[in-house]
């Protein structure tokens, strides 16, 4: 076992705190205590229980149909949750199958368990749509987990109902599992919710997070859900060795959010279809940039057209350095350097300088 750095947290690790214009970032933006609201003066600082909260596990089913608090472990973030099922489902040597691009993780943690990683890759080409007969093709008998990322970062593409119920029963006929990342899912409106897939076969695990859709990564809360005895006994195993249990801080904010999720879930959606308009005007406007509407979610991954003459990693560094702008670049997602992701989970007035400064750095640097 061996665990290489990621480009993409390297990147962040360098440049977010750096600068005044963060349209980087994967999250709607984050809530402080005060926004909260929540007395933490009762709350005993012992160890928690070792899935998590009984009463957070309850709140966190409601929304599977069919499972309860028993089908649910809290994690450290949708990140835990990732290393835990993998580590549950596969050993060295084993035939992984993960969407790319993808939230690196996903791939990284198989890899560095010493699986035979095959990338399914989302194309351009294709609105970044997933295509249910190049995934078939990926998968042989050998394959013991499949990873699908919907709503996607970084490109926020979407999965259609009847494609994710067709990727189901192609994981039940070749007996193996499907670990469904389900992090960004209540971004999407009412219309475009997917039935969340843990709900839809023993064979899937669902991972999410109270990160990205209610603003809250620094609480590192996440969780996975299954009707997979063997993946809740095993899951249990791995997280008595990473972190015994939860950060009882971080369960009672969680709880407190999750009880008036309605709320919580309207202000981040306003936000996020507001800015996104606000990048789509941006874009109509663009020559030098091509992109595809994300559907569902807070990010997009546009590119620099081909015939712009201009290292578009200088582009990058240039943004963040003398522009004090975060964008994401390609490279940090294994994808071409020309694509770069865009976050709109900040202020409007964030979003629409750190966009001119994109502007700005280009012309400066293109030839
Ligand atoms: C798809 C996806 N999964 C998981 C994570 C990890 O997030 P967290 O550990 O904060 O839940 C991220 C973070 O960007 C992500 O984009």
């Amino acid at each position: 076992m061996w665990f290489n750095r990621m480009e993409l947290e390297i990147w962040f690790d360098k440049y977010q705190y750096a600068v005044d214009y963060d349209i980087g970032e994967s999250a709607v933006k984050a809530l402080s205590v005060k926004d909260i609201d929540i007395d933490l003066g009762k709350i005993l600082l012992r160890y928690g229980y070792h899935t998590g909260r009984p009463d957070l596990k309850e709140a966190l089913a409601e929304q599977y149909p069919g499972l309860s608090g028993d089908h649910i472990i809290v994690t450290t973030g949708a990140s835990e949750a990732n290393f835990i099922v993998v580590s549950a489902l596969v050993k060295p040597g084993d035939h992984v199958v993960i969407e790319h691009p993808n939230y690196p993780s996903l791939y990284e943690v198989p890899r560095s368990l010493g699986c035979d990683v095959s990338l399914y890759t989302l194309k351009f080409e294709n609105g970044f749509r997933p295509d249910l007969a190049e995934l078939k093709k990926k998968i042989t008998p050998q394959t013991k987990l499949v990873s699908l990322t919907h709503p996607n970062n970084p490109t926020g593409s979407m999965i259609s109902e009847e494609v994710l119920h067709s990727v189901i029963e192609l994981v039940e006929s070749k007996d193996t599992y499907l670990l469904f990342d389900e992090t960004y899912r209540h971004m999407a409106s009412d219309e475009k919710l997917l039935p969340p897939a843990a709900a839809l076969s023993p064979n899937v695990v669902s991972i999410a997070s109270m990160s990205k859709c209610y603003g809250l990564p620094g609480i590192r809360t996440g969780w996975l859900a299954t009707k997979s005895p063997f993946i809740l006994d095993s899951a249990v195993a791995i997280r008595e060795q990473l972190s015994i249990s939860n950060n009882s801080l971080s369960e009672e904010i969680a709880l407190s959010v999750l009880r008036r999720k309605d709320k919580f879930l309207a202000d981040a959606r306003t936000r996020i279809e507001f800015n996104r308009k606000i990048v789509a005007d941006w874009m109509s406007k663009q020559n030098d940039f091509e992109w595809v509407y994300p559907e569902v979610g807070v990010v997009c991954f546009p590119r620099i057209k081909k015939y712009v003459n201009v290292d578009p990693e200088e582009v990058y560094r240039l943004l963040a350095e003398k522009y004090r702008t975060f964008v994401v670049p390609g490279r940090c997602f294994e994808m071409d350097e020309r694509h770069f992701r865009i976050g709109f989970g900040a202020d409007p007035g964030e979003i629409e300088i750190g966009l001119a400064n994109l502007n700005i750095a280009l012309n400066e640097l293109a030839f």
